[in-house]
């Protein structure tokens, strides 16, 4: 068996590879003069596992002649971060269901796919072949674990995140709550107050996603107003959109982590060996 990557998901495909004593292809993007991206792969083993993070038009390009480049060898694709996933369903008529569209095209040339806290499960079941998704709930606790804070509260940012907040403390034996949140706009949300009470301890928020910020921050400054003593950032996938950083710090937080679902430098822990570990089943 060996690892084949997409451009920006060789650290994590490395990774992957060392977990599981595998060899990574070698494999060569690069543009045509009219800017279609062009791939050469070297020998490919009879199984071969892709790796590739959904994160923009090029990286699903990359993936669809990655999968096809292997087409000779049994492919498991894994997908750490899998865009549009959000648009899991048409929210205006007209409007595509973003979720599936990926998931039919990213099922051709595939015997299975392995994707990494995907916004909601139910996408999973677009897929035309099995579709597993591998939770790092367990991967965020021990993370926070290693921040060695004095009994921190674990917060999901809104009520559909509740559940991870729940395994995530779980893993420290810390307390959990949620927020209540309402979307203003892409970029503005606004947060009710904690229902048990201002906390005045630690609070690490946790969340699927960061994208631009908004929601993050939003919480932070809230908490701190209400007398948090500092407040953390832990979420899978860090895409960090725009000036997403800078606003999560003017916000205050302390910490901001992200998993290696996407390579950036927040990336504090690693998804590999879950990944590793749910290709092996
Ligand atoms: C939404 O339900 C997700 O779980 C995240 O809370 C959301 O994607 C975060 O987006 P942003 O960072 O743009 O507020």
């Amino acid at each position: 068996m060996n690892v084949a990557c997409t451009g920006r998901s060789r650290a994590i495909g490395a990774r992957i590879a060392g977990h599981l004593g595998a060899g990574v292809a070698e494999t060569s993007f690069s543009r045509f003069p009219d800017g279609e991206i062009s791939l050469r792969t070297g020998p490919l083993d009879e199984a071969t596992v892709v790796v590739g993070s959904l994160l923009s038009g090029d990286s699903l390009v990359e993936l669809l002649l990655l999968i096809d480049a292997c087409s000779g060898s049994k492919v498991t694709l894994v997908v750490p971060y899998l865009g549009y996933a959000r648009q899991d369903r048409a929210f205006q008529p007209g409007e595509p269901v973003s979720a599936r569209a990926i998931a039919r095209a990213l099922s051709t040339g595939v015997s299975r796919v392995i994707t990494v806290n995907v916004h909601k499960d139910t996408v999973l079941s677009h897929f035309t072949v099995p579709a597993s998704g591998v939770d790092l709930a367990p991967d965020v606790g021990d993370y926070i674990a290693t921040l060695g804070l004095d009994e921190p509260l674990i917060l999901a940012p809104d009520k559909g995140a509740g559940s991870f907040a729940a395994a995530v403390a779980s893993r420290g034996g810390w307390e959990h709550d949620h927020l209540e949140k309402t979307r203003v706009s892409g970029t503005e949300v606004r947060m009710e107050p904690l229902g048990r009470g201002p906390w005045k301890g630690d609070v690490v928020l946790v969340d699927d996603i960061i994208s631009t910020g908004g929601t993050l921050a939003t919480a932070s400054r809230m908490l701190l107003d209400q007398g948090a003593k500092g407040v953390h950032a832990v979420c899978v996938h860090g895409l960090f959109a725009g000036t997403a950083l800078s606003l999560l710090r003017s916000a205050g937080i302390a910490n901001i982590a992200a998993s290696d679902t996407i390579e950036s430098g927040e990336s504090r822990y690693s998804a590999a060996g879950a990944i590793a570990r749910a290709i092996a089943r």
